[in-house]
C-alpha cells in the first residue's frame, strides 16, 4: 500500500493514472500534478470506480514541487512530464526524501541531445539518501532493455549483436501527427543517427540507413537507423555486445513533411524575433500540429517493438527476437490514450509497482536493465503488453 504522486497530464500520465488506478493493492492513493490542471482534472474524471487526487504544479519551479510532495508525502514520484524537467524533479525529490521514475533522459531544451551523464550524475547523492531513482521504464528506453536482459539471461551466455525494432503500423487519418510530444518527438528524429560498432560510436546522417524490417501481423515496413537513449546504458550494462543499433518505421509521407519541415526551418530551436516577441520555431509548430491526445478516438492498427538479438548459447551461434504488439483501437478503449502512450505508460506503472513491491529496489540511480528482469517480465503481460520470443529464426539484420 503505497501514495504515488504522477507528474505530467499527457497522453503518458493518462495512462499511468488508470492503470495505477487499475491496483489499489499497491497504489492505495494517487495524486496527478501536471502545468494544467484541468488536464488532471479531465484525466481523473475518465478513471471509473476510484477517486484519484490532482494538483497543478510548474515542474520546473524545485522549491513549488518540494511543497507539494510535502504536503502528499508520496513514497514513489512518477515523472511523465517532458525531459526538461527530469533534474527538477530529482533535485526535489531528493530534498524530500522520496524515490524516482520516469520514462526519458535529461534532455536541456537548448540543446537537442540526450545522454545519461546528468541523470548518472545523481547516483551518489541517491546512494547517500538512500533513495532509488529508476530511469527510463516506458516501452523504448524500458521495456526494450528489461526484454534485453531476459533475453541475456535466459536465451544466451553471451549476447553480441542487439538490434532493437520499433514500428508503429497504426494509422491516425491525419496528414501528419507525431504519437507523442511533437516538440520532443520532432527534435530525437531529426538528430543524427548513431550505432555501437566494436567498442566505439558511429554516426550517421539522419535517416541515411534503411533496411526493410518485417514485424508480426503488421508486414514489411522501412524502417530507419537511429540513435536512441537506451543504446547508452545498453552498451555499458553488456559489454559483449560488439553490435548495438536502433530502428523505427517512418512512412514516406511522413519523411517527405518532415523534410519540409526542416527545410523550412521549423524544426528549428534557435528562437527568433517575430513582430517583436522571441519564440522558438519548433515549439510554435508544436501549437500548430495535432494534439498526441486527439489521435486515439480513429487509429487503427498496431504498434510492434521487440529486440533482435544474436549471441551464443552452449558454444553455438544463436538468435531470438522478443516482441509486443499493442493495438492503438484497445489501447483507447481501455484508457482513452492511442497505444504510444499506452505502451509507454503500462511500463512505467509496472515498474513502480517493481519497486513498491520490493522486486526492484537499491540506493542510487539505475537503468531498467540492472534490475531482475523476471519480476517484470511476469506480469507485464496481465497489465497489457504481453510478449512472445521466437528463436533461432532469420534476424533480417
Ligand atoms: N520511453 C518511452 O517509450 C517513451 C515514449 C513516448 C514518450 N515518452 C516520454 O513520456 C513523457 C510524456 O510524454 P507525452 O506524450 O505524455 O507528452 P505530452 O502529452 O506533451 O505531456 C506532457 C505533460 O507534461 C506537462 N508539463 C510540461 N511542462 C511542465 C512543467 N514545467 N510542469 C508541469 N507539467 C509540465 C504538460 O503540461 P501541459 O498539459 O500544460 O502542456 C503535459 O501535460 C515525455 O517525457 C516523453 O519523452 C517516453
Amino acid at each position: 500500500m503505497a501514495k504515488v504522486l504522477i507528474i505530467g497530464a499527457g497522453g503518458v500520465g493518462r495512462v499511468v493514472a488508470h492503470k495505477c488506478a487499475q491496483v489499489p493493492e499497491v497504489f492505495s492513493e494517487i495524486m496527478l500534478a501536471s502545468r494544467t490542471k484541468s488536464k488532471c482534472d479531465s484525466i481523473a474524471q475518465s478513471i471509473k470506480n476510484r477517486t484519484i487526487q490532482t494538483a497543478q504544479v510548474d515542474a520546473e519551479n524545485v522549491p513549488e514541487l518540494v511543497a507539494l510532495i510535502k504536503s502528499f508525502k508520496p513514497e514513489l514520484l512518477i515523472n511523465v512530464a517532458l525531459p526538461y524537467q527530469d533534474l527538477f524533479i530529482m533535485d526535489a525529490c531528493l530534498e524530500t526524501g522520496v524515490n524516482y521514475l520516469d520514462t526519458a533522459n535529461y534532455e536541456p531544451k537548448d540543446e537537442a541531445k540526450f545522454e545519461y551523464s546528468w541523470q548518472w550524475a545523481y547516483h551518489d547523492k541517491f546512494k547517500e539518501k538512500g533513495l532509488t531513482a529508476i530511469l527510463g521504464c516506458g516501452f523504448d528506453p524500458g521495456q526494450s532493455q528489461i526484454y534485453t536482459a531476459y533475453l541475456a539471461k535466459h536465451y544466451f551466455d553471451e549476447i553480441h549483436y542487439l538490434d532493437i525494432v520499433d514500428c508503429n503500423g497504426g494509422d491516425h487519418g491525419k496528414a501528419f501527427a507525431t504519437n507523442f510530444n511533437p516538440e520532443i518527438n520532432i527534435r530525437e528524429i531529426t538528430q543524427n543517427g548513431k550505432y555501437w560498432k566494436d567498442g566505439a560510436w558511429v554516426e550517421t546522417k539522419p535517416h541515411e540507413i534503411m533496411r526493410r524490417l518485417t514485424y508480426p501481423n503488421i508486414g514489411v515496413r522501412d524502417s530507419y537507423l537511429m540513435y536512441h537513449e537506451e543504446l547508452e546504458s545498453l552498451v555499458k550494462n553488456f559489454p559483449t555486445l560488439k553490435q548495438a543499433r536502433f530502428w523505427m518505421t517512418f512512412g514516406q509521407e511522413y519523411l517527405t513533411h518532415l523534410r519540409v519541415i526542416q527545410n523550412i526551418g521549423m524544426a528549428s530551436i534557435e528562437p527568433i524575433l517575430y513582430k517583436g516577441v522571441e519564440i522558438v520555431p519548433l515549439q510554435f509548430l508544436k501549437e500548430t500540429l495535432p494534439n498526441p491526445d486527439s489521435l486515439g478516438e480513429n487509429y487503427s492498427g498496431e504498434t510492434s517493438i521487440g529486440c533482435r538479438i544474436k549471441g551464443i548459447k552452449n558454444g553455438k551461434e544463436k538468435t531470438a527476437y522478443i516482441w509486443n504488439n499493442c493495438s492503438h483501437q484497445a489501447a483507447y478503449d481501455e484508457t482513452g490514450a492511442q497505444g504510444v502512450s499506452y505502451t509507454t505508460g503500462v511500463p512505467a506503472m509496472v515498474g513502480a509497482l517493481m519497486f513498491l513491491t520490493g522486486k526492484w529496489q537499491g540506493p542510487g540511480v539505475f537503468n531498467v536493465e540492472e534490475f531482475n528482469p523476471d519480476p517484470f517480465m511476469d506480469v507485464i503481460g496481465k497489465y497489457g503488453l504481453p510478449w512472445e520470443v521466437k528463436e533461432d529464426i532469420d534476424l533480417e539484420l
